[in-house]
């Protein structure tokens, strides 16, 4: 007699936990740590499988560390961060800085390991030979956390917006920034005195030169960038102007003209090629980035489809980063479970990165002149020679904004003459152009003194 042939078991086994390496723990990774230890069972529904956190490497492991021995248990430290990697099967790296981090991804992606990175830095430096380290080997790089923190950008630019045409993106993407001009805005601060009032709170390091020359806005543009053009920008393409050179004055000044000072990562696509581009700008009241107050940061996306779309939320922070990194962390467990991968870098339209001369703007330049006929005629005829063509021109010495002392030099000029104050802006026309206005403003006879230059978006 033939055996019988045994029941089918009705429950499949259970799939092996995937092991979990973090590579740092700051503020993200804490918290990253704490969230998979805390939720274990739902990350493991989620997932499709238990994410197991096997270690949390570390420079130096008896450093005394918030939260380590409380939310995460001090036997999870290593600094042994080689071995860790190499054990693991999902790797999330939450270090920052270029090195070590860069050689342990690599080390990661060649042993088969997935990869989820808030590293912003890294990616706009070297982000091409990762993705292609990591698309030879088949496993995913993730990235969500390195763009505006908790905001979901990273995905919905590369996948919700997958089978539409990006024009524009305008992004406040550095909440250090947009908390000191908010403070300026709001309270009358200096410059100086809102970043003192940032780093006393926590908003900006010892050291804010990241944040207040728009290297951090860079790197985040760079990415971006190349996600809404399929084209790749790294961070030496991006032209960048900080806020420090942006003025109490020409905040309140941008009140009175119906704008908000912003610090904007700008990527956007003309007929030459891509734009890439952060610097302060004056930004209509009306538009929703505007009302962008306090850290918080916000992406507004303009695509052919959809029309406007704004994303908004905390920019940084432990747990809102943490937020991206874990969702990048499931979505890379699941892709590793049914044996796939998440999309490929698109560098396909290989757009030409522009030169920041080429890129297309509006400014807005406020001056003292001498008082006397005629000399409107002449700033007129400068912008005229350059190609430019005015907006709006008014003289404003008479009414200076509520809080704004009127013009030193306005009324009576060292000379005898009377001094005026005058306000412009123009239409749209190329930077090199713009720039090389003001500089022939600067060199005309009545023109006493150029107060400001700020560019005008989102218009
Ligand atoms: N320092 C950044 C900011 C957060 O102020 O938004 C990390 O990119």
């Amino acid at each position: 007699m033939p055996a019988p042939t045994p029941a089918p078991d009705p429950s499949p086994a259970a799939p092996r936990p995937l092991r979990v390496a973090l590579l740092g723990c700051g503020v993200v990774g804490t918290q990253v740590a704490r969230a998979l230890l805390e939720h274990a069972d739902d990350m493991a529904a989620r997932a499709g499988a238990p994410l197991e956190l096997v270690g949390i490497a570390v420079r130096d492991a008896s450093r005394p560390r918030d939260g380590v021995g409380t939310v995460v248990p001090r036997e999870l430290l290593t600094e042994d961060a080689a071995s860790l990697v190499d054990d693991a099967d999902l790797v999330v790296e939450v270090m920052g800085g270029i090195e070590p981090a860069r050689t342990l991804i690599r080390r990661a992606i060649a042993s088969g390991a997935s990869v989820v990175t808030a590293n912003k830095a890294l990616l706009a430096e070297q982000g091409p030979s990762l993705f292609e380290a990591a698309d030879a080997a088949g496993v995913d790089l993730s990235f969500e956390a390195a763009v505006a923190g908790a905001i979901p950008i990273v995905r919905p630019v590369r996948e919700s917006l997958a089978g539409d045409h990006v024009r524009r993106v305008l992004g406040i993407v550095n909440g250090t920034t947009n908390y000191v001009l908010d403070q300026m805005a709001t309270h009358g601060l200096g410059l100086e005195e809102a970043v003192t009032e940032a780093q006393a709170l926590g908003y900006a390091e010892a050291d804010p030169t990241a944040d207040v020359e728009g290297f951090d806005a860079a790197a985040k543009a760079a990415i971006l960038a190349s996600l809404a053009f399929h084209t790749r920008v790294s961070i030496d393409q991006v032209a960048r102007e900080g806020i420090t050179s942006v003025t109490a004055d020409d905040v309140a000044w941008a009140r009175r003209t119906g704008h908000a000072v912003k610090l904007l990562a700008i990527a956007e696509q003309t007929e030459e090629g891509v734009s890439v581009r952060v610097h302060p700008a004056l930004v209509p009241l009306d538009h929703p980035l505007a009302a962008v107050r306090g850290a918080f940061n916000a992406v507004f996306v303009e695509a052919d489809g959809a029309g406007p779309l704004m994303f908004y939320g905390q920019g940084a922070g432990g747990r809102p980063t943490a937020s991206a990194v874990l969702g990048d962390l499931v979505s890379a467990a699941r892709d590793r479970l049914v044996g796939g991968k998440g999309p490929h870098e698109s560098a396909y339209a290989s757009l030409p990165v522009l030169p920041a001369e080429a890129a297309v703007t509006r400014y807005q330049v406020r001056l003292l002149v001498a008082d006397r006929p005629g000399v409107l005629a002449q700033v007129a005829g400068v912008l005229a020679d350059h190609g430019v063509s005015i907006d709006t021109v008014r003289q404003t010495a008479a009414e200076p904004p509520a809080g704004v002392a009127a013009e030193p030099s306005a009324g009576v000029g060292a000379d005898g003459t009377g001094v005026a104050s005058l306000l412009l802006t123009t239409h749209a026309a190329r930077e090199a152009s713009l720039s090389a206005t003001v500089a022939a403003l600067g060199d005309l006879e009545p023109v006493r003194e150029i107060t400001s230059v700020l560019r005008v978006e989102g218009v």
